[in-house]
């Protein structure tokens, strides 16, 4: 049985990169529901039910595992499916997010200064600072949403001149909340990380969720013998999306080596 990595589009392949990197030996099939994206500005019920109808199509490929690699689905919809959703129809199936592994980072780390940047539906369900107060009482967390990112980059669009424009107004309230680090906590975000450390203040780490993705992954089969005992090892990869235009083969290409070979699916 196969790994399945979820995102509404083009982000989690940002995470998918780390994972096969971190993890070549297992199958993995990506779902990027970019006939939909962005998730970022819908209510928590469509992006739920968006999530489930994508992890079920993703269980119905043999995946043993979903991981959605997608901020907004993980704060909208992770619960929900692992308390209702699995129980009731895929019991000995498991999905699994990408905020827990970040928040355990933060932690190991000592970051307990941080700025969060993400969608709307991520920092208005305030799970991330729900979460890091949780472990971190005494941390200091300011988060801000910056809509317009995830078309930009979807659109291929992200170097135009605007783009800079709207990432430095994006990124404007460092200057005053001066955070140790600064968390892109969308996946979209991982595609231009590099861009986003030119305008921030070198003083300010910026950090993707890749490859902390990828490392708690890890982790996890190892604790879990049980679930990685299912897994096939055969390192075939699978890419579905549903919508084939050629922006998203473009920008895939930057980060997958080899043959692309590219399904539209409907969910
Ligand atoms: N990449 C996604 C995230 O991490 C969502 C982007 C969107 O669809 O708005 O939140």
């Amino acid at each position: 049985m196969k790994i399945g990595i979820f995102d509404s589009g083009l982000g989690g392949l940002t995470i998918l990169k780390q994972i096969v990197h971190t993890l070549p030996q297992y199958d993995y099939i990506y779902l990027g529901d970019n006939a939909r994206v962005p998730y970022g500005g819908r209510s928590s019920e469509i992006i739920y039910e968006f999530t489930r109808q994508a992890v079920e199509f993703l269980f119905t490929q043999n995946c043993q595992l979903v991981i959605l690699a997608c901020n907004s689905a993980t704060a909208n919809a992770l619960r929900r499916l692992q308390q209702e959703y699995l129980p009731r129809h895929y019991s000995q199936h498991r999905i699994l997010g990408i905020i827990k592994p970040t928040i355990e980072y933060l932690v190991e780390n000592n970051i307990s200064k941080v700025g969060i940047i993400g969608t709307y539906a991520t920092v208005e369900s305030g799970a991330y600072q729900r979460e890091i107060y949780k472990v971190l009482p005494q941390a200091q967390v300011n988060q801000w949403s910056c809509p317009l990112l995830v078309p930009l980059i979807e659109e291929n669009e992200s170097d135009s001149p605007a783009a800079t424009l709207i990432l430095k107004e994006y990124l404007r309230p460092l200057k005053t909340t001066k955070p140790q680090t600064l968390l892109l906590a969308c996946t979209h975000y991982g595609l231009i990380k590099e861009r986003i450390k030119k305008l921030a203040s070198k003083k300010i780490a910026v950090i993707d969720q890749g490859l902390l993705v990828a490392l708690k992954l890890k982790q996890y089969l190892q604790q879990h013998p049980e679930i990685d005992h299912k897994l096939s090892r055969q390192k075939k990869r699978i890419y579905y999306v549903t919508d084939l235009n050629p922006r998203f083969k473009k920008i895939a290409k930057m980060f997958i080596s080899g043959s692309l070979a590219i399904t539209k699916v409907s969910l």
